[in-house]
C-alpha cells in the first residue's frame, strides 16, 4: 500500500489530489499496490472542500509518518520546497515534482540523496505540463545520443502569442486570460521573459548530456519586445512568431543551449502548434527527429504528469528509479558564435541603410505606415551586433528567424 502526501494545495496540487480521487482504481491497479492520499499541508484550510481532512500545516506530520512512502512537491520555489524535498528524500520517501525551478536549480543535489536512501526524485511534470517527454528522453530514447532538443515549452506565452497572431489581441488583456486559465506562473514574468523555459531547456538539456546545463547561464529571450507590427510582417511573409528553446550538441563534448522567439515558417509543424499546447522535437543519431505533443500547462494535465510519477514511485518502493544527470558541469557553446537570419523591423526611409549594410536579404512587406521589413541572409550574432548599433533607433524590433 502507498499512501501519498501532497505539498501545496494550490492549482497543480489540488490536481493531484483529484487524478488520484477519480481514477483511483486504475492508479492503484497500474500501481500493483492501493495508492491513497494521506495528507495535504498548506497554510490555508479548506471548509466545504471534499478533501478538507486531509489538510494538515505541519510538515512533520508528514515526515514522521512511516506510512508516508511518496510525496508530491506542487508548492514550487526554491525555499521551504527545497528543504520539504531534501529531508523527504533523506527519509527515503520519494519525492515526485512539477517543479521546474527547483529541479533546475538542485536536481543533481536531489538525485544523489534519493539515490543514496534508495528511493527516487521524479520530474515528469516539470517540462511540457502533461506531455510525456522526460521519461521517453531517460527510457525510450535511452539506446540514443541526443543531438537535438528543439521546442516550444511554455504555455502562458504561446497562448499569448496564439491570440496576439490570431485575434490581434492586447498582450497585457491575453495574460491575464493565461492567469484566469491557471496556467501562468504565481510571478507570470517568469512566463513572458522566458526564464520558465530557460528552465525547461536547461532541464532537458541535462538530460541529454547527462551532465548539469546551469539555466543561469543559459541565453533567455522572453516575448516582451514583439508587437502587433511583428506580426503584421511575419504573417505577409509566411511567418508566425513563436518562442522555442534549443539545445544542440556542439562537437563531442559542448552544448548550445538558449530560448529565444523566432519568425517560423508558416508550414513548420511547430507554427502549428498554438494555445497552451507544447510540443518538443528531440532528435537522436539513430532514430532521428521524433516529436511530443500536449498540453504544456493548466491543473489536470500537469497532475497527470506528476501521478504517472507516482505511480513510477509506487512501483518501486525502497529502491531508485535512476537518472541520466550528474552535477559535472556541462560545457557551453556561446550564443554569440551561432548564425541566424534575423527580421528586422526598420523605419521606412531606413531600408535602404539596411539593404547596404546587409546586402543578400528579402524585403519584406508588412503594410505597416511607416516601417519596412527585411529579412537578412544568415549571419553571425556578433556581425549582426554591429549592424544593430549601425542602424540604432532606425531599428524599431529584430527576431531571429528559423531555417
Ligand atoms: N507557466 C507554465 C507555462 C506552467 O505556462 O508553461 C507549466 O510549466
Amino acid at each position: 500500500m502507498v499512501k501519498v502526501a501532497v505539498l501545496g494545495y494550490g492549482t497543480v496540487g489540488s490536481g493531484v489530489v483529484q487524478v488520484i480521487g477519480d481514477n483511483g482504481d486504475l492508479v492503484s491497479k497500474k500501481s500493483g499496490t492501493e495508492v491513497t492520499v494521506k495528507y495535504i499541508l498548506d497554510l490555508r484550510d479548506f471548509p466545504g472542500d471534499p478533501y478538507e481532512n486531509l489538510v494538515v500545516h505541519d510538515f512533520n506530520t508528514i515526515l514522521e509518518d512511516p506510512e508516508i512512502n511518496v510525496v508530491c512537491e506542487t508548492m514550487g520555489g526554491v525555499g521551504a520546497a527545497y528543504n520539504f524535498t531534501k529531508q523527504c528524500l533523506a527519509a527515503g520517501k520519494s519525492v515526485c515534482t512539477s517543479n521546474k525551478e527547483l529541479v533546475a536549480k538542485h536536481g543533481p543535489e536531489l538525485l544523489e540523496i534519493a539515490k543514496a536512501n534508495n528511493c527516487s526524485y521524479l520530474f515528469e511534470a516539470s517540462v511540457g505540463g502533461g506531455i510525456p517527454i522526460i521519461r521517453p528522453i531517460m527510457d525510450a530514447l535511452s539506446a540514443e545520443k541526443i543531438e537535438r532538443i528543439l521546442g516550444i515549452l511554455n504555455g502562458t506565452t504561446n497562448y499569448i502569442l496564439t491570440k496576439m497572431e490570431k485575434e490581434g489581441a492586447d498582450f497585457n488583456d491575453v495574460l491575464k486570460q493565461a492567469q484566469d486559465l491557471g496556467y501562468a506562473e504565481r510571478n507570470p514574468e517568469a512566463d513572458i521573459e522566458g526564464h520558465d523555459a530557460c528552465r525547461k531547456i536547461a532541464i532537458l538539456a541535462s538530460l541529454m548530456l547527462g551532465k548539469t546545463v546551469d539555466s543561469e547561464k543559459v541565453y533567455t529571450e522572453g516575448i516582451t519586445k514583439i508587437t502587433s507590427d511583428d506580426f503584421a510582417f511575419a504573417s505577409k511573409a509566411g511567418y508566425t512568431i513563436k518562442i522555442l528553446g534549443v539545445s544542440e550538441a556542439k562537437g563531442e563534448d559542448s552544448v548550445l543551449t538558449y530560448v529565444s522567439p523566432f519568425f517560423i515558417k508558416k508550414s513548420h509543424p511547430l507554427a502549428m502548434v498554438n494555445d497552451v499546447f507544447n510540443a518538443i522535437f528531440v532528435t537522436g543519431n539513430m532514430v532521428g527527429d521524433t516529436m511530443y505533443y500536449g498540453k504544456g500547462a493548466g491543473k489536470l494535465p500537469t497532475a497527470s504528469a506528476v501521478v504517472a510519477d507516482v505511480i513510477d514511485a509506487a512501483r518501486h518502493v525502497g529502491k531508485n528509479v535512476p537518472c541520466y544527470w550528474d552535477a559535472e558541469e556541462a560545457k557551453l557553446a556561446d550564443i554569440k558564435d551561432a548564425s541566424f537570419k534575423y527580421f528586422v523591423r526598420v523605419k521606412a526611409e531606413s531600408l535602404e541603410q539596411i539593404k547596404g549594410i546587409a546586402p543578400g536579404g528579402k524585403v519584406v512587406d508588412g503594410d505597416v505606415s511607416g516601417q519596412a521589413g527585411y529579412i537578412t541572409p544568415v549571419l553571425s550574432e556578433k556581425v549582426f551586433a554591429e549592424i544593430a548599433e549601425k542602424l540604432g533607433d532606425n531599428m524599431l524590433g529584430r527576431i531571429r528567424v528559423y531555417c
